[in-house]
């Protein structure tokens, strides 16, 4: 993995389908923009917008220029003007087989310009609902066949939710299959790409003080938030259809929780880290539904059905809280919160691994008589905190003496931030880092079909219960909920 290596120079067509949706502009186009401007695109490069809306090529330039999401300032006119040329559109709707027809004319036409076979990708950032029919028409236009010299090679990038359950999910790998080989697949789960969750390998496994205590002797329970201060916004409509559990819980908090639980890889092909996402995320306790009801929680902020899109009826919850525990012998009996919530008080995404406490005797003697200390004994326990986002950085709550005529015990934290080091102010952005893989051919940071189905594999029985616990209603802006 090397962020900085100049994409491949063969010629690469991009397509998106679904280009006038918010994926696209708010994500796809910034991040291509932003590869175009380090000069790490291909000098051959062309995006296809597919969508459904009719435009002259005027329209569609005045279109991406006005909804394209960057900051105004950060990139020269000229740049972005350039880069617009790159972009060209094909309306059709996504049943249409005759519009695919017009694709393919359109990608032979580029490749004939140019004189070679090209690269392609193809993007599905549409609703979920429509990745079956899309797949079927790619497979029956031939699109994603390579050309016959076999120059250029073909790959799709497909967005989360990937399926409903694992049968749905299932089906769909199926689809996948008929048309492409696994390398060819980046299924995208933007969490992985986060920089700051792409530290935890580095920092479990370059630190020896803290990866030989790494399991359950030691650590006492880890707790993974995903915590957001806004509400549904525009996205009432799929939210509603799908809830906190599947939006962010059967994938975000379950990368995060392989991340941090997996063993050390083999090597660090991506291959190799896959398998051990994988393997930890297969080896999760199925939740029985006794103890979903005891230990889970599921809510729904004040207001949230008043959103546009949402059922004025709506049960979907916007906010899940889980308990979930690892049968390995390295975390058996080590419970694993999974909590994320929307409405709630700020936006923090953050990992909190509590170590056991000490069991030192003669502290805890200590600590009793002595009135002066700040930490009570059921408070010392260090804990060593991954922020994700905002503020991304580290921290590890410790002990030491507070200064007097006492011995008296203090707790106190060691922080670093990732903005307090100049060059490492400006972190990739999780989309720029997954389209720049995509187009060097590196899955490390996408979800292999075996992390899909195991986490499906976990989430499934939960589904199956999950009218039976009760709907809270909290209101915006809470800190915790009960
Ligand atoms: C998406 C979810 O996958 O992740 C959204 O569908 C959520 O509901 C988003 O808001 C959070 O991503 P980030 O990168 O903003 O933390």
């Amino acid at each position: 993995m090397n962020s900085s290596s100049p994409l491949a120079l063969h010629p690469t067509i991009f397509v998106i389908f679904g280009i006038t949706g918010d994926l696209a502009s708010g994500k796809l186009l910034p991040a291509l923009l932003a590869l175009y401007s380090k000069r790490m695109l291909p000098p051959n490069f062309a995006i296809i917008g597919f969508s459904r809306r009719s435009f002259s090529r005027e329209e569609f330039r005045d279109y991406i220029r006005e909804h394209l999401n960057v900051k105004p300032g950060k990139y020269h006119e000229e740049d972005i003007k350039h880069f617009l040329d790159h972009m060209s559109y094909e309306q059709g709707f996504f049943d249409n087989m005759p519009a695919y027809e017009r694709l393919a004319e359109r990608l032979r036409s580029i490749d004939d310009r140019w004189g070679q076979c090209s690269n392609k990708l193809f993007h599905l950032s549409v609703p979920p609902n429509m990745y079956e029919g899309i797949l079927n028409n790619l497979a029956h236009s031939k699109l994603t066949v390579p050309c016959d010299d076999l120059s250029g090679w073909t790959r799709i990038l497909i967005e989360k939710p990937f399926g409903n359950d694992i049968e749905t999910a299932r089906s769909l790998d199926k689809l996948l299959e008929v048309l492409f080989e696994e390398k060819q697949i980046f299924r995208i789960d933007h969490y992985l790409a986060k920089e700051a969750l792409q530290n935890i390998l580095a920092f479990r496994f370059m630190n020896q003080i803290f990866e030989p205590m790494w399991r359950r002797e030691y650590i006492d329970k880890i707790h993974i938030k995903l915590m957001e201060s806004e509400g549904v916004h525009s996205r009432g409509d799929f939210y509603d259809r799908i809830g906190a559990l599947k939006d962010v819980g059967q994938n975000h908090l379950l990368q995060m929780l392989a991340l941090v639980t997996m063993d050390e890889p083999r090597s660090y092909a991506a291959d190799d880290i896959r398998r051990e996402r994988a393997k930890v995320l297969k080896s999760l306790r199925r939740i029985s539904t006794s103890e979903l009801l005891k230990t889970a929680a599921k809510g729904q902020y004040d207001g949230y059905r008043s959103e546009t899109g949402v059922s004025p009826q709506s049960k979907t919850e916007t906010y899940i809280r889980l308990q979930a525990s690892i049968g390995s012998s390295r975390w058996r009996g080590v419970p694993i919160y999974l909590e994320s919530g929307k409405a709630m008080a700020e936006s923090k995404t953050e990992i909190d691994v509590y170590f056991k406490k000490s069991k030192l005797k003669i502290l805890d003697k200590k600590l009793e008589k002595d009135q002066s200390s700040s930490v009570s004994a059921a408070e010392r326990q260090n804990i060593l905190t991954f922020r994700i986002q905002p503020d991304e950085g580290i921290k590890i709550k410790f002990f030491l003496k507070k200064p007097g005529y006492e011995f008296a015990i203090d707790a106190k934290t060691l922080k670093f931030k990732y903005a307090d080091v100049p060059s490492y102010a400006d972190l990739p952005d999780d989309y720029e880092r997954l389209i720049h893989d995509a187009f060097i051919g590196d899955q490390t940071l996408f979800a292999s079909t075996e992390e899909i189905m195991a986490s499906w594999k976990f989430v499934t029985p939960i589904l199956a219960n999950w009218d039976r616990l009760p709907l809270k209603s909290y209101q915006k802006g809470t800190k915790e909920i009960e």
